[in-house]
This record gives C-alpha cells, sequence and structure tokens, in this order.
C-alpha cells in the first residue's frame, strides 16, 4: 500500500495579488509535495483562494465591483501566477466553491449538533486586515493592530460562538500524544503556552455583512472568514460529499502555514475537528516570512515584489532554487536580488552547468557523442558511495521538509564529481576505457542529481534528462522510492546520445552592471 500525503497551503486572500512572500510559501509545499511523489506516496496537493470576509467586501464596494467579480478575477491571478511557478496543484479550492460551500454547512452544523456552538454578543476591537479580534492587552499603542499597525474598530453584534474554552484539556492532551504534530519546536511550544494561558471561546459568525456563507440554521449570520477558510482543507478531501474519499485522504492532511496562522491552525483547527468528531490533522508546519531589508512583504508595506516577473528575468528553476536552498523553512530570511544572483551562479550555472556542458563537451570529443555506462558498484567505488550516502541525507533531509539541506547534500556530490574531474582531466586523455569509466561515472552522477533536485527545479531537471537521452522523466513517481526506485548506481545505461546544447543555466553577469528590473520596479 503506497503511503498516502495530502499537502496543503494557506488559501490566499484575494484582496491581495501573489508576492514573492506567497510565492515562497507554495512553492516550498509544492517541492514538498513532489518529493512525496517521487518516493511513490499517493498525493493530493492542495492550495487555493480565501474570497470572504469584511475585507474582500470593502475591497470590492471601493472599486465599485460585486464581491464575487473582484474575487473571480483575482482568483485566476493567482492560478496563472503558480501555473508559471510550475506549482503542481492537483485542485485549487476557492471559498466561493458551491462544494465548500457545502462541507461548511455541514462541518458546522455538526458541530452545532454536537452542543459546541451557542448564540452570545460579542464587542471588541477588529483588525479589517487580520479579520480577526484584539484584546485591549494585544493591542499596540495608539489602538492600532499589533501585526499591521493600522487602526483597529470597536465591533458588537449578536454571533454564535464556538466553545473553545472546553477544548483545553483535549487540546493539552493531543499534543501530548502526537509530539510532531506542530513543527518546529519554537512554534509547538508558542501554542502549547497560548493554550495553557486558558482559552476563550470565539465569535464564528456575523450579522454585519452578508458575503460569506450563510449559518444553516439561522441565515441572518454568515460564518466568520476564519472559521470558513480552515473548513477548506475538508472541503477538497471530500468532507460532507464523498466519505470514501474523505476516508482516504483525512487525517494524513500536513498543513503548511506562515508563523502569523500558526494559532488558527494549531489551536482553533484542531479543536473544531474534535469538536465535529473528526481526527485532527497529521501535521502543521510552520515557516518562517520572506523579509525585504528586515520587513515582512506585504500589500500594505508596499514592498512586494512580483514572483512572476522575478521568475521571467532569472528562469523559474532559479527563484524556485534559491528559495528552497537559502531559507531554512521555519525560519525569517531577508531577499535579496544579489542573493539570488550569487546563489544562481555558483550553484546553477557554475556547479551544475558546468558538470553537464564539460561532460557533454568530452563524450563528443572522446566518445562521438555517445555516453559511455558507468563503471560497477564496487565496495571501493568511491563516487558511487558517494552518491549512494547522498541519496540517503536527501531523503532524510527531505522526510524532515529541510530542503535547504536536501539541496545543500545533492549539490555536494555535484561538486564532488566535478573535482573528480579536475582530477583525472579526461579532456586530455586519449579516447579509451578509462576516459569512458571517468565520463560514465558523470553521466550517472547527472541522473541521480536530475532525480534528487526534480522537487526544487523540476524543468530544469526534465532539461537535464533529456540532454543525458535519458528516455521518460527525472520526476516519475516512486523514482525515489528506497525500494524499487531508480537511485541506485548502474541506472545509467550507456549507449545514448548525449547532447549538450545551450548552457542549462547562463551565467548571470548583472550583479556588475545593475539590478533586476523585476526587483527595481516594486
Ligand atoms: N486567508 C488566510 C489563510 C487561511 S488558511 C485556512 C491568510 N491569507 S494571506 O493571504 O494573508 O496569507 C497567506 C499565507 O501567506 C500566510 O501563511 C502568510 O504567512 C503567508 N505570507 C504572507 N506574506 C509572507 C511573507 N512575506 N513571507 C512568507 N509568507 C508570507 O492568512
Amino acid at each position: 500500500m503506497p503511503r498516502r500525503h495530502y499537502q496543503t497551503t494557506p488559501i490566499f486572500y484575494v484582496n491581495d495579488r501573489p508576492h514573492l512572500g506567497t510565492a515562497y510559501a507554495v512553492i516550498s509545499a509544492d517541492a514538498l509535495a513532489r518529493w512525496h511523489r517521487l518516493v511513490g506516496d499517493e498525493v493530493l496537493f492542495l492550495t487555493g483562494t480565501d474570497e470572504h470576509g469584511l475585507k474582500l467586501q470593502r475591497v470590492a464596494e471601493d472599486a465599485g465591483v460585486t464581491p464575487k467579480a473582484w474575487a473571480d478575477r483575482t482568483s485566476q491571478v493567482f492560478r496563472d501566477a503558480w501555473e508559471s511557478l510550475e506549482i503542481s496543484n492537483d485542485d485549487f479550492i476557492r471559498t466561493t466553491d458551491d462544494r465548500h460551500k457545502l462541507a461548511v454547512q455541514r462541518f458546522i452544523q455538526s458541530i452545532y449538533d454536537n452542543g459546541y456552538i451557542y448564540l452570545g454578543t460579542y464587542e471588541g476591537w477588529y483588525c479589517v486586515q487580520c479579520e480577526a479580534y484584539y484584546t485591549e492587552e494585544e493591542l499596540a499603542p495608539n489602538r492600532t493592530c499589533p501585526i499591521h499597525g493600522r487602526p483597529v474598530e470597536w465591533l458588537s453584534e449578536e454571533n454564535y460562538f464556538f466553545a473553545l474554552s472546553r477544548f483545553t484539556d483535549a487540546l493539552l492532551e493531543w499534543y501530548e500524544a502526537n509530539p510532531k504534530a506542530v513543527r518546529p519546536d519554537t512554534r509547538r511550544n508558542e501554542a502549547l503556552s497560548f493554550i495553557r494561558q486558558g482559552l476563550g471561546d470565539i465569535s464564528i459568525s456575523r450579522t454585519s455583512i452578508d458575503w460569506g456563507i450563510p449559518v444553516p440554521w439561522d441565515e441572518r449570520h454568515v460564518v466568520y472568514v476564519w472559521y470558513d477558510a480552515l473548513i477548506n482543507y475538508c472541503t477538497a478531501a471530500g468532507y460532507g460529499s464523498d466519505e470514501e474519499r474523505f476516508a482516504a485522504w483525512w487525517p494524513v492532511v500536513h498543513h503548511l502555514v506562515g508563523k502569523d496562522i500558526l494559532r488558527f491552525h494549531a489551536v482553533w483547527w484542531p479543536a473544531m475537528c474534535m469538536a465535529a468528531g473528526i481526527t485532527p490533522p497529521a501535521e502543521v508546519l510552520a515557516h518562517g516570512f520572506l523579509l525585504v531589508s528586515g520587513e515582512k512583504m506585504s500589500k500594505s508595506r508596499a514592498n512586494q515584489i512580483d514572483p512572476v516577473a522575478l521568475a521571467q528575468d532569472v528562469g523559474v528553476d532559479a527563484l524556485r532554487y534559491h528559495l528552497l536552498r537559502d531559507v531554512v523553512l521555519g525560519t525569517d530570511s531577508d531577499f535579496s536580488y544579489e542573493g539570488l544572483l550569487g546563489r544562481y551562479n555558483s550553484d546553477l550555472a557554475n556547479n551544475l552547468g558546468n558538470l553537464l556542458s564539460r561532460v557533454a563537451t568530452v563524450v563528443a570529443s572522446r566518445c562521438e557523442g555517445i555516453g559511455p555506462p558507468p563503471r560497477p558498484d564496487e565496495p571501493g567505488h568511491r563516487l558511487a558511495r558517494f552518491a549512494e550516502a547522498t541519496a540517503a541525507a536527501a531523503r532524510d533531509a527531505w522526510e524532515r521538509s529541510a530542503p535547504n539541506e536536501a539541496l545543500e547534500a545533492t549539490w555536494r556530490l555535484i561538486r564532488e564529481t566535478n573535482a573528480e574531474l579536475e582530477a583525472r582531466e579526461p579532456w586530455k586523455l586519449p579516447p579509451g576505457p578509462e576516459v569512458e569509466g571517468v565520463l560514465g561515472d558523470a553521466l550517472e552522477v547527472l541522473r541521480i542529481v536530475a532525480i534528487l533536485a526534480s522537487p526544487a527545479i523540476p524543468g530544469a531537471a526534465r532539461r537535464l534528462w533529456e540532454r543525458l537521452g535519458l528516455p521518460g522523466v527525472p520526476d516519475e513517481p516512486g523514482a525515489a522510492d528506497p525500494e524499487g526506485g531508480r537511485l541506485g548506481w548502474g541506472g545509467y545505461p550507456g549507449g545514448l546520445p548525449v547532447t549538450k546544447g545551450e548552457p542549462l543555466f547562463p551565467r548571470r553577469r548583472d550583479l556588475e552592471t545593475g539590478a533586476s528590473p523585476a526587483v527595481a520596479s516594486r
């Protein structure tokens, strides 16, 4: 039985457009989903857009269009952006989908029927940007939002409440029984200390707006946008409409979320699942922020970088590689164009690109363009051993959701192979078995690298595969499966035409000549 892995991203508010910060989140989830397909897991990878709430209603009003018309347009911008960044989502959910309305209504009806929802009055400070209430103590100076720094509004309304306070003990038990459910540990501890302080009930409906999903037993109310949004993960797995599908994909769900929305995912969401009678998610993994000059990228700070323009400039693979290689998943990281180009030149142009072009050049001059097979895997075969250890290290790192370590290990193998070529200098040797052995080994390393790097650089990995003359694709499901996969030494059969072609990653000289148009125009 293959393992199942259900990977999600947060669903994005459609008042904003995709920026490099949100692209980073989606690229990270994509790489994890791709890795799981590569080891042979059955994968469901979901992303989408969060389209209800006061914020969106106001943005649309200001623009003189209906909320739905606004949401249609911006949701499509997200879809297009993710497509151009080679995001391999299997589904794209919109909270305005009929299937979602159905699932939300069933989900909250079952919480209501289980006795965890009651009617009350809410008064409090509300940040429209966060779509969240804050207590007086949580506010920043001058009654502003602690996240956005904008003035909050006093709202008072009749609401339905979710009895979150009744889940304090159950949540603590869940944390105790599932030490890996919320990661990294710093975030787990943060959520735990929040729970230990004692949980208050939360308001989950609004009568002041009508842009939302009606509460099924009282249609004067619409469901609060966060309560509605979290349920998207269940909707896409078939909750309320396809029991068999839901049983297959729940609870093997892995939520990748930003650290700012940890509380919703690591406190509210597991409690909501318990209240509705379903198992809480297998994992909530929180990443940090991508910063520009130390500040979070966001619409309100006008410091956004357009990921699509940036990818057009440097290439999708280069952008993806840099974000996955240089950001430690879980921590904040400052983005700079110089950092991106530096990584591009050192790892992609110099190391990987050079290895391919050197090997292809010598295969052309010494082997008539036909790649020889690698030397057999014997105990003393240093490169074979190195490749074996690399595959194990990369596998271990991907399993720990550490793409940067997986890529670091993969690039060590590339550097090692380049060093081997420099030591043997096959370009100086006459045609014959020695040259063939050295080249065959290097071709075999390139084949293994194409598989291991494919979650990060899917397009370049496929182009590399083609240059090696290999049939099929490097990211065939199961290619990195420890049993029966294709990472074992000796998979390159030899006898295939090797193509030099244009450089896979032409060296960039912009650092000497000025900044990227994509970054300069922000
Ligand atoms: N709609 C809610 C999520 C609902 S999930 C059931 C939301 N949307 S958002 O569009 O504001 O943010 C979505 C995600 O983008 C969050 O996880 C947030 O952390 C992430 N990011 C926004 N800016 C970011 C950076 N600058 N860097 C990294 N992630 C960023 O919250």
